[in-house]
Order: structure tokens, then sequence, then C-alpha cells
């Protein structure tokens, strides 16, 4: 059964990260308490007509007890642009918790957590939980640069390990965190790894899991319109091209890699 809400949520916090970068948090009685790691609401940026389409962001982290969530997001366009300018106290629709988030059952266990870039903001819930179940988590985590990791510090607590890569070579690792992968699997030897980031990452993450035989999740950051199922504007090629499309929206945005068929 799908439990839906639409909620207008007060802002009680909005944080600047960076010069591009925002966290939000928001006072949510309904979707604090049924969301899981991986899942994303549908977040109406303002009360006019434009834009007309809500923009889908994923849940960063969750206090149930003080009935909160946060937004990790990004400046792109028009849209994130308004909600950046929202003040504490306002009022912001969401709907949600959307999507089918990560497999969390697993207990005991090493995961390994990759982010590239903004593929970071679902990646906190899940390492909480993940730890909340008694596993070793390892966060490995590539960005354009040092700027677009202000916000890694709050992996530490919930982290065992964290494996920095930045393009420009300012922090960590110079290059893509893909290519640092095989080294970080050899060390740590996962038994999981779920992974976020734009779509050249998720194939070559695919590749490398395969190689390993470790099992692995790709959350991925295909584009959406409704969100809810409807306009099938978010569709993911299966693997077996015998069975229908699938949506990123209702049937993901986490997927099982050999689930699906990645395109550059
Ligand atoms: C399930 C899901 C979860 C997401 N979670 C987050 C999150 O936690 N934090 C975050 O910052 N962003 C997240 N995104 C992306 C976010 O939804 C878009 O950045 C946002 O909708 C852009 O809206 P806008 O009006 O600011 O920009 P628009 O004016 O709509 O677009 C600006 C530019 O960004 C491009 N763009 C828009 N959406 C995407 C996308 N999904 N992927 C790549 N390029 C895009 C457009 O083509 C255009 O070039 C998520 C997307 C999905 C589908
Ligand atoms: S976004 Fe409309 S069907 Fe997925």
């Amino acid at each position: 059964m799908i439990i839906l809400y639409l909620e207008n949520c007060k802002v009680t916090a909005h944080q600047q990260v960076n010069e591009t970068d925002y966290i939000i948090t928001l006072q949510t009685d309904q979707i604090a308490r049924v969301s899981e790691a991986g899942q994303f609401v549908q977040v109406k940026v303002t009360e006019g007509f434009e834009p007309i389409l809500r923009r889908p962001l994923s849940i960063h982290t969750v206090d149930r007890e003080k009935k909160e969530i946060k937004l990790y997001y990004q400046i792109l366009g028009k849209g994130t642009e308004i909600l950046s300018k929202v003040r504490e106290e306002e009022i912001i629709n969401l709907l949600g918790p959307l999507g089918t988030g990560f497999d969390t059952a697993l207990e005991n266990s090493k995961a390994l957590l990759i982010g590239g870039g903004l593929g970071q903001a679902p990646l906190l819930y899940l390492a909480e939980e993940l730890e909340r179940k008694k596993n070793t988590v390892f966060l490995a985590l590539g960005t354009r640069d040092e700027v677009s990791l202000r916000n890694v510090v709050c992996f530490d607590d919930v982290c065992q390990e964290v494996s920095l890569a930045t393009e420009d070579g300012s922090v960590g690792f110079k290059g893509y965190i893909t290519d640092n992968l095989p080294e970080i699997i050899e060390t740590f030897k996962p038994e999981r790894i779920y992974a976020c980031g734009p779509s050249p990452m998720m194939k070559k993450i695919k590749e490398i899991a395969k190689t390993y035989q470790i099992p692995c999740q790709l959350s991925l950051e295909t584009r959406m319109a409704c969100g809810i199922g409807v306009c099938l504007g978010c569709t993911v090629k299966p693997s077996d091209q015998s069975k229908p499309y699938l949506k990123a929206c209702v049937d993901g945005p986490v997927f099982w890699a050999e689930e699906v068929l990645l395109d550059e």
C-alpha cells in the first residue's frame, strides 16, 4: 500500500552550505513519520503558477522525534532559485514520501555508499539507517571541488570511514571517485554497494559491482514531472527488454543494478 501525504510544512531552518547549495529543514508530521531512505518529496516552490510543476528533492535526513525532514539541494534553475529565497517560518507544500527507496534489510554487514555530486543528498539518511542496524558503513564521495564537500562532516558520526575524491584534486583522490573504486572495494570488502549520482557514474559502478559480484543498488537522477507514475516522463529501460519500461518515480528512483539498462 502506498502511503502519500500532501502537507503544508513550516520551514524551521534554511542554511546555505556554499554558493549554490542549501539545506532546508521542514516540520512535517506525516512525511517524517513514514518516509524511508532513498525516497523523495515533490516540492511546490511557490504559491504562484510559475513554475507550475513541483520539483523532486530527495529526503536528506529525518528526525522523527522533532517531526522534521531536511532536504539538501543545489540551485540549478528557476524552481530551486525560488526555493532558496524561502525564509524560516514560511510554509512550503510537500507531496510525499514518493518512490521506492533503498533496501535497508541489511544487518551486521559492510556497506559501501558512493555519492557523486548531489548524489550525496539521499545517502545521509541511508547511512543513518544502516548504522542503526549495526552495519559498518563506508562512504566514498566524489565532487568537482572542495566547495561541494562542505556538508560531508554530517556523515562523520555514522560512517566508519570516508573516502573523498575531487576532479580538481583540491581534496582527496584527484579524479572521479569511480577511478579509485577498485582500490576502495579491495580494502573495505563491502557486502553491499549503494550509489547515487549522474548516469555515467551509475553505469561505471554497475560494471565494477558486477566484476566484484557485489549486490548493488543505484538511485537514478532521472528527470521527473508528475512524480506519481502518471505522465510517463521518467521512463527507464529495463535490462530485460521483454519487460515494460520502468518508471523512475514509482519503481525507483532506487533500482537493483541488474534491473536497469543505463545509457551514458
Ligand atoms: C528523484 C529525484 C531526487 C532529486 N533529489 C535532489 C536533491 O536531493 N537535491 C538536488 O539539488 N536536486 C535533486 N534532484 C534534482 C532536482 O529535482 C532538480 O535540480 C530540480 O528539479 C531543478 O529545478 P529548477 O527549476 O531549479 O531547474 P530547471 O529550470 O527545471 O532546470 C535547470 C537545469 O537543470 C536541468 N535539470 C533539471 N532536473 C534535472 C535532473 N533531475 N537531473 C539533471 N539535470 C536536471 C535542466 O535540464 C536544466 O538544464 C532530484 C531529482 C530527482 C528526479
Ligand atoms: S514523473 Fe510522471 S510518471 Fe514518473
